[in-house]
């Protein structure tokens, strides 16, 4: 499109506008002044064009252009000619074409950056702290441009699905997905806050009682959490809820999306995708987000440690512990000084200790509990390991929960030290058949593992008030890589059953009364069966860059403080805004 202040893209140039005249508007990149001769890569949004100013075609010009600096914004005119052969750059996409401008206009000058935009060294604080121009980066704008390309795909996909784009609320009352809230004082309101959503979810849920049937929303969430490479304080989701739909219809739908969504990105991944159980997933890859693109296998032996004679397996055992095990192939080499530290990284990742035997290639069997174990059960362990002359077979005995999450991120990390994964697959997965609570194991209280309004399984809907830990749910989760990539669930859209989980959870009446009044209620007039789920859309683009955190695909990110570095988010508020919103602060700040 024709602009006031320039015709066409840099980029969007080619041979066959030779010896057109054109205007061209963007940043003076690099600027080489070769005796006389001056050449300026002029960049837009598009990418690069060589402008070549010399003293004896147009002196003006060259006057111009000689005062130009790095970053200054031009405007030039002037006919688009051949270059030299010796001056062509096969690198550029408009490498064999250039511009003599018969005029050049300063739009606006430019200080020296705080750094060079071509220098990938940069520290992350001053990258975020002069984000606008971290953004000017080539591979910065390509990151854009590909978010932007696959929320273009997805939002078709949905559309043409005839889903309704509806946007929600963000001042609102907490919606619980298991984080902290955000809170806004009311100003109006003396003493009242209100929350930030951590998602739509209830608005969606009350859209399909609307009648709605198909929604979609790229929706703004707000969770106060400890950050991670993976997480924001705020980041994005492509939110989706449909009504009269089963799980098959939610997978479907969204294997379709994920297809589109990958397409955009290049990436061609064939649904069905592969579907496996919860408890598989902890009990093969101790995880419910399982890197399945190695193996690595954990595999129990608690009937075999069962009847050997070490008490503190056999003790684990009887309080209705586990033990696992995982082989860790052509280690037995390993030092001492090395088998410290793998016990100390079991430790860290919250073992109470760490066992093993070891497999020596000499034939040798050794382990800090053979005195516990028979002939035949080193032998059983063996077999189940598949180990070989080389390998060392590791054990953690302790509560499920710990057990499965010790060899998880154990299995991980030797997977990524011994180089197990093809970084090159797109492994897609489904796990479902979620529990609908987690138990605390400090004070043995019940949690949903995804939000309360997740729908049990309906042959455990009598396990609700009696085996709360074996209640199943309609729940399920897309797995990328080893990366949740969204989750959803079917929902409850019956009052009563909706309860009957509040009540599992251990709230109230008055409780549910406080918090859920309004839901429940309007589940009393006519509630279709619904369900979606929610896919995390910088995550997505993050894992589709390959990118090392998500705030490479955030225009303006927090950092891992939680603090935006270029605008000082969070700042003081001046005492008249305090007393305005009715607060006073326990502590005085540090200034
Ligand atoms: P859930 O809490 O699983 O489900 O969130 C869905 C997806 O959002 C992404 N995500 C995040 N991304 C970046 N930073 C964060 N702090 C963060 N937290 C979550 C993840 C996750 O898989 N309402 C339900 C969905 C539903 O049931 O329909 C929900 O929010 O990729
Ligand atoms: P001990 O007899 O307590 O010295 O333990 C013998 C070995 O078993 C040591 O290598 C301990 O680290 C290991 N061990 C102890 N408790 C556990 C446990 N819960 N899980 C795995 N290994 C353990």
């Amino acid at each position: 499109m024709e602009l006031t202040y320039k015709k066409i893209g840099c980029t969007e140039l080619t041979e066959a506008h030779i010896g057109q005249e054109t205007t061209l508007a963007g940043w003076a990149s690099t600027i080489r002044d070769l005796g006389g001769i001056i050449f300026v890569e002029l960049r837009d949004k598009t990418g690069l064009f060589q402008l070549v100013a010399d003293p004896q075609v147009n002196p003006e010009v060259h006057e111009v252009l000689s005062k130009v600096k790095s970053e200054y914004v031009i405007q030039v005119t002037g006919k688009v000619s051949k270059r030299p052969d010796e001056t062509i750059n096969s690198k550029l996409k408009t490498g064999t074409i250039e511009m003599y401008p018969t005029n050049v206009t300063i739009l606006s000058a430019a200080q020296t950056l705080p750094f060079v935009l071509e220098d990938d060294n940069v520290s992350e604080d001053v990258r975020l702290k002069y984000r606008y121009l971290d953004l000017r980066r080539e591979k910065m704008m390509n990151n854009f441009q590909l978010r932007h390309n696959i929320v273009k795909a997805i939002r078709n996909y949905l559309n043409d699905l005839d889903f309704m784009e509806v946007e929600t609320p963000i001042l609102i009352k907490a919606t619980p997905e298991g984080a902290r809230d955000y809170l806004v004082p009311s100003r109006l309101h003396d003493g009242k806050f209100y929350a930030l959503p951590q998602s739509p979810q209830i608005f969606k849920q009350l859209l399909m009682v609307s009648g709605f049937e198909k929604y979609y929303q790229i929706a703004k969430c707000f969770r106060d959490e400890d950050l991670r490479a993976d997480r924001q304080p705020e980041f994005t989701q492509v939110d989706m809820e449909m009504s009269f739909v089963s799980q098959d219809d939610v997978i479907k739908m969204t294997e379709g999306l994920i297809e589109h969504a990958f397409k955009a990105a290049g990436v061609e991944v064939k649904a069905p995708f592969r579907r496996i159980t919860y408890k598989e997933a902890m009990e093969k890859y101790g995880s419910d987000k399982p890197d399945t693109r190695f193996g690595l296998e954990l595999f129990d032996v608690t009937d075999i440690m069962e009847q050997s004679t070490f008490e503190a397996f056999k003790a684990v055992i009887a309080k209705g512990g586990t033990v696992r095990a995982i082989k860790i192939p052509g280690i037995a080499g390993y030092s001492r000084k090395e088998m410290d530290d793998v016990r100390n990284l079991a430790i860290s990742f919250g073992a109470k200790g760490l066992a093993w035997i070891t497999y020596m290639e000499d034939g040798e069997v050794k382990s800090p509990v053979l005195k516990f174990l028979n002939e035949d059960q080193v032998k059983a362990i063996q077999e189940r390991g598949e180990a070989q002359k080389g390998d060392i077979i590791f054990f953690v005995a302790d509560h499920p929960k710990i057990v499965f999450d010790v060899l998880g991120r154990f299995r991980l990390y030797f997977g990524q030290k011994l180089n197990m994964i093809d970084e090159s697959l797109h492994d897609l997965l489904w796990v479902v058949d979620f529990p609908l609570f987690e138990q605390d194991l400090e004070d043995g209280s019940f949690k949903s593992v995804h939000h309360p309004f997740t729908m049990p399984a309906l042959e455990d809907i009598d396990k609700l008030e009696n085996d709360k830990g074996n209640v199943k749910s309609i729940a399920y989760d897309i797995i990328y890589n080893g990366n949740e990539l969204g989750g959803g669930s079917i929902r409850i859209h019956d009052a009563q059953i909706q309860e009957k989980v509040f009540h599992a959870l251990g709230l109230s009446q008055e409780d549910i009364q406080n918090k859920f009044e309004f839901l429940v209620n309007a589940f009393k007039y006519g509630t279709p069966p619904h369900g979606g789920l929610a896919i995390g859309l910088d995550r997505l683009v993050a894992l589709l860059l390959r990118a090392q955190s998500i705030r490479e695909v955030i225009a303006f990110p927090k950092n891992s403080a939680a603090k935006d570095l270029m605008t000082d988010a969070p700042s003081l508020a001046s005492e008249e805004q305090l007393r305005e919103l009715h607060l006073k602060l326990r502590n005085l700040p540090k200034v």
